[in-house]
């Protein structure tokens, strides 16, 4: 795959600025595109700028905006509306902590959703469209395992990465005739520095942000989804089991990984 051709000259990334965004970046830029990395700190952002311009001399643009805020994509108009974005990569969605969803403030809820399911049908449908009347271009929306199961105590994260699996699905048939490529691609346990911070327990197999960045690249073109770090028998276990005893299955394994409360 020619990415320049296909998906260049500018790759934005959501999330771009640390674990599987942050090697998205690394190795889109040495296929020659050009970047625009959106994260809030600007720290890491502009960590990862410096090492990808001093590695590759490519033109990289670091961006702090809140991806939950709701006028996210207006204040990342502000500065891609002078470029052609050829490649969207909406990465930023994870959750670090488990509670019960009536424990939760609401807004802490409503925050997740405009940054997961809003986002990733705002940025989606705005750059989406300009790719199609270039007719080539690519999407990738990240996701989780946690897209195939109501997960206890993380219900609103699990459905909204169901929301994504679900959008990339529908969007992959309908850009398709027009040349653009959407991936939905779903991530299972993966290093990544949130993880890391967190007190969440990742149970193995657990993949490195690189393979998983790399995999997810070459597979853009085979949507509309792709599994990633080798997780595909364990989600066509899942689906053989009836829906009571998965949600069971899946709560047992997370007393195993939460943090005592
Ligand atoms: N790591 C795993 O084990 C795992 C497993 C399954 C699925 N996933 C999915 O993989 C993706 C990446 O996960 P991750 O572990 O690397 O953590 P993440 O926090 O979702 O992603 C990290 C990147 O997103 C940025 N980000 C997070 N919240 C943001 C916000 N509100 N606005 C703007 N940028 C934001 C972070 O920078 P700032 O914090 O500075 O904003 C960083 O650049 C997520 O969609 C997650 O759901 C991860």
């Amino acid at each position: 795959m020619d990415f320049l051709k296909q998906y260049g000259p500018w790759a934005l990334i959501a999330g771009g600025s640390e674990g599987v965004g942050a090697s998205c970046a690394r190795q889109l830029a040495r296929e020659g595109l050009k970047l625009v990395l959106v994260a809030r700190t600007p720290g890491p952002l502009e960590e990862v700028a410096q090492q990808v311009r001093a590695e590759c001399g490519a033109e990289v643009l670091p961006l702090s905006v809140d991806l939950s805020a709701i006028d996210a994509i207006e204040q990342v108009r502000r500065v891609t509306d002078a470029l052609e974005v050829g490649l969207l990569i909406y990465n930023a969605g994870a959750q670090r902590h488990v509670a019960a969803f009536l424990d939760e403030p609401l807004e802490d809820l409503m925050k997740l959703i405009r940054l997961n399911a809003i986002g990733q049908t705002a940025f989606s449908h705005h750059f989406g469209a300009k790719m199609r009347a270039r007719g080539r271009g690519g999407i990738i929306l990240v996701g989780s395992l946690s897209a195939y199961i109501g997960v206890p105590r993380m219900g609103v994260y699990s459905a909204s990465k169901a929301y994504c699996r679900i959008l990339a699905e529908s969007l992959w048939f309908e850009l398709q005739p027009h040349g653009v490529h959407v991936l939905g691609l779903m991530l299972g346990n993966t290093r990544t520095p949130g993880t890391t911070r967190s007190k969440i327990k990742l149970a193995e197999p657990i993949a490195e942000p690189d393979d998983v960045a790399r995999e997810g690249l070459a597979h853009l073109a085979d949507g509309p989804i792709w599994i990633a770090g080798g997780n595909e028998p364990g989600v066509a276990a899942l689906s053989r089991l009836s829906r009571a005893e998965a949600v069971r299955m899946v709560h047992q394994g997370m007393l195993v990984n939460a943090p005592p409360e």
